[in-house]
């Protein structure tokens, strides 16, 4: 099994298979996203997405700010992203981790089983800091972060909107192993 792909047993019993998003996944991916904005998930955003920018958005081309699908019985039931948290050279090594499963399919281990493997693959990348943001509530979700390891390093006031009202979004950082970038000469 290659290293970008991991087979894990669900607590169900079911096999699921976690490896990188390629071309073919973009619909599936574009429409678990939906889902997520239409149920006002984390996404901040109103408007569904095109599956041409969820494209562009996560198959970026390059290795290490890739998209990953967890796949059940050949369907993509969830996926999660390292994406760029800014676009500028000093941030080479900081990725913002982004994981969504389909509403049908949660609360079965998917979300748990696709971080784990997105922050391995980001720590054999070199990825020194991973981010994720969060409203504060749900709270489960901001406990979860927590249990992934990742520490509450600070608050952005009023960063975004949830149900027509201004809402603090939190900011956790894991650190990894990976080494920072080469600082400028
Ligand atoms: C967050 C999300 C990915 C979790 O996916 P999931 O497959 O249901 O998660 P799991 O079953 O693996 O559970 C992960 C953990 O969250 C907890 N959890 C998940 N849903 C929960 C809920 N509704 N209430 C309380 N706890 C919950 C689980 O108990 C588990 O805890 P653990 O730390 O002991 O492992 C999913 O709810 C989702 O796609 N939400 C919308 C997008 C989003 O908010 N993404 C996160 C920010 S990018």
């Amino acid at each position: 099994m290659s290293a970008n792909v991991s087979e894990i047993w669900a607590g169900d019993g079911t096999r699921l298979d976690i490896r990188l998003m390629r071309p073919e996944d973009v619909p599936a991916v574009a429409q678990i996203y939906n889902e997520a904005i239409a149920r006002s998930e984390s996404t901040n955003e109103f408007e569904p997405r095109t599956r041409e920018q969820c494209g562009d958005w996560i198959l970026t081309g390059d290795e290490r700010f890739s998209g990953y699908v967890a796949e059940r019985d050949d369907q993509v039931v969830g996926w999660g992203a390292l994406t760029r948290l800014y676009p500028r050279a000093a941030y080479d090594a900081t990725a913002e981790l982004s994981v969504y499963v389909s509403a049908g399919q949660r609360r079965g281990g998917i979300g748990r089983a696709l971080s784990a493997h997105i922050v391995d693959r980001a720590r054999a990348l070199d990825h020194h800091l991973l981010i994720a943001f969060v409203f504060a509530h749900p709270e489960w979700l901001v406990d979860a972060v927590r249990r992934r390891g990742f520490d509450h390093c600070g608050t952005l006031p009023e960063a975004g909107i949830w149900r027509a009202t201004l809402r603090d979004v939190m900011m956790f950082a894991l650190r990894l192993d990976g080494r920072p970038p080469e600082p400028a000469r």
